[in-house]
């Protein structure tokens, strides 16, 4: 007998701007992302403001699953996926953010996407908003900075309840909503462009912007949330936090507070502002030290708290330490990293990894917020060799994803409601951090390389057939 429900969501993540392709097709705007070049672990990607002709630019193809949505639906689906947690582009639908009516060859697309999914026995798990919105809001709001991208936000989410009423059962409002609260989120969750920023890792970064920012999607997710259940009832819309799981570098006191405070300021605001629906109090404080003040209207605080999701999301891809000797030291991180713990390994891009610290994660989520849970990512950024058949032995991703598992099992036996788990990038996809295609996650290889060659051509990895008995024995059988 499983320790995993019956009705346990098994299946795979991807996001619309890293997989999508066709930037321009069917009326689409041009999203943030599509102005960004690509990268390395030591190069950052940089952010053009105009596309330049001889640049290269890896959202504007990515795998192409506009074109192939159909051949890679049907291979989650052999590998038995229950659920596709994927995200609609804002652009696709309101190219750039402000017109009256919805662009009806972008919501045709989803539309033939969703269909596909439900044909299959898959249910839809479909994210508003992950890191992109269209580009003229950024350059005529400076992103989320402007409380107008609330209104904006909200007639876009309120036309994809609509069209998707009794289709879709799980939404996400925001994608790693905590991103804001660090610098890279600015324009990557923010769309928030400061003079003289050129460089992804290296944003001219204003804290005051970010948080205002913040706070707008706080209200914009509230009032999406109360739309989306009067609209229907039946659906379920839930956050999702990117959990930068922490431990005290020592047991030194002074560790164990830096420790207590980054959980908080990173982890813990944004969860509180949506399960619990109230600022939490440790906020001002930082707000106070670090010279903020958000702005907010009268009746926001009231939206936030009638706007409380229900489900709690995150992601979860290594843990890290924090300290207060700046001198240790650093491991890397998808948005942040912090001091290097000695007894973890890394990956490839220098990030920890920490399956135990999963079961730690959501023994902590549960215990403070008391809904279901779901690991909405998961995974391993890896180079995948080919052998000289061809095939791709990720032995290492197999290893990666079955520890994951093992303590999923075990928190769930503590007593934690998990939902799901729908690991990152189940098809090979560009890294959201460095725009690589290098750094592969997929169960399903794609031909696509870092200077834009590849016939887009899909093959199955080791880990796929692995993937699928997991899959078939509701989480028993992980050798
Ligand atoms: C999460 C994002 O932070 O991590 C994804 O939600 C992203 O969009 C994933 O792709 C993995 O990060 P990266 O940088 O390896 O793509």
């Amino acid at each position: 007998m499983s320790v995993f429900a019956e009705n346990f969501l098994w299946g795979g993540a991807v996001a619309a701007n890293q997989c999508e392709g066709a930037w321009n097709e069917a009326g689409k705007g041009i999203s943030d992302s599509d102005v960004c070049t690509g990268g390395s672990h030591s190069r950052s990607k940089r952010i053009t403001r105009t596309i330049e002709p001889d640049t290269f630019y890896p959202s504007h193809e990515a795998i192409d699953f506009y074109h192939h949505y159909k051949e890679d639906i049907a291979l989650f689906a052999e590998m038995g996926f229950k659920v596709f947690r994927f995200s609609i582009a804002w652009t696709r639908i309101f190219p750039t953010g402000t017109e009256e009516e919805p662009n009806e060859a972008g919501l045709e697309f989803y539309d033939r996407v969703i269909e596909e999914c439900l044909n299959h026995g898959i249910e839809p798990l479909v994210t508003i908003s992950h890191y992109e919105m269209p580009f003229a809001l950024t350059e005529k709001y400076n992103g989320w900075t402007s409380r107008e991208c609330i209104g904006l936000f909200v007639k876009y989410a309120q036309t994809l309840f609509k069209r998707y009423k009794g289709k879709v059962k799980y939404w996400l409002t925001f994608n790693e909503i905590n991103a804001g609260a660090m610098p890279m989120g600015g324009f990557l969750s923010l769309g928030i462009l400061n003079e003289g920023t050129t460089d992804f890792t290296n944003q001219v970064d204003i804290p005051q912007l970010r948080f205002q920012g913040l706070h707008h999607q706080f209200v914009a997710s509230a009032l999406a949330v109360k739309a989306g259940h009067e609209i229907d009832p039946e659906c379920q819309i839930g956050c999702m936090i990117c959990h930068i799981t922490t431990y005290p570098l020592t047991c030194n006191p002074d560790d164990i507070l830096e420790a207590q405070k980054r959980n908080q300021i990173l982890n813990q605001f944004c969860g509180d502002v949506q399960v619990r629906g109230e600022y939490p109090s440790f906020m001002s404080r930082y707000f106070k030290e670090n010279g903020i003040t958000v702005e907010m209207e009268p009746g926001d605080l009231e939206i936030i708290k009638e706007g409380c999701v229900d489900y709690y999301t995150f992601s979860y891809y290594m843990s890290n330490c924090a300290t207060a000797s700046p001198e240790q030291a650093t491991s890397s991180g998808n948005l942040m990293g912090g001091a290097k713990n000695p007894y973890l390994e890394s990956s490839d891009w220098g990030w920890q990894i920490d399956p135990k610290g999963l079961r730690y994660t959501l023994n902590e989520l549960y215990g403070r917020y008391r809904i279901p849970l779901m690991v909405v990512e998961n995974g391993l950024g890896a180079y995948d060799k080919k052998e000289e058949d061809g095939s791709i032995k990720d032995d290492y991703r197999i290893d990666y994803l079955k520890k994951h598992i093992e303590q999923m099992k075990e928190a769930v036996e503590d007593g934690v409601d998990l939902m799901g788990y729908t690991p990152w990038g189940c098809i090979d996809l560009v890294s959201a951090s460095t725009g690589e295609m290098a750094k592969r996650y997929g169960f399903i290889y794609v031909e696509k390389y870092d200077d834009g060659t590849g016939d887009l051509s899909r093959k199955k990895k080791k880990s796929f057939d692995w993937y699928k008995k997991v899959i078939e024995t509701n989480g028993e059988k992980l050798d």
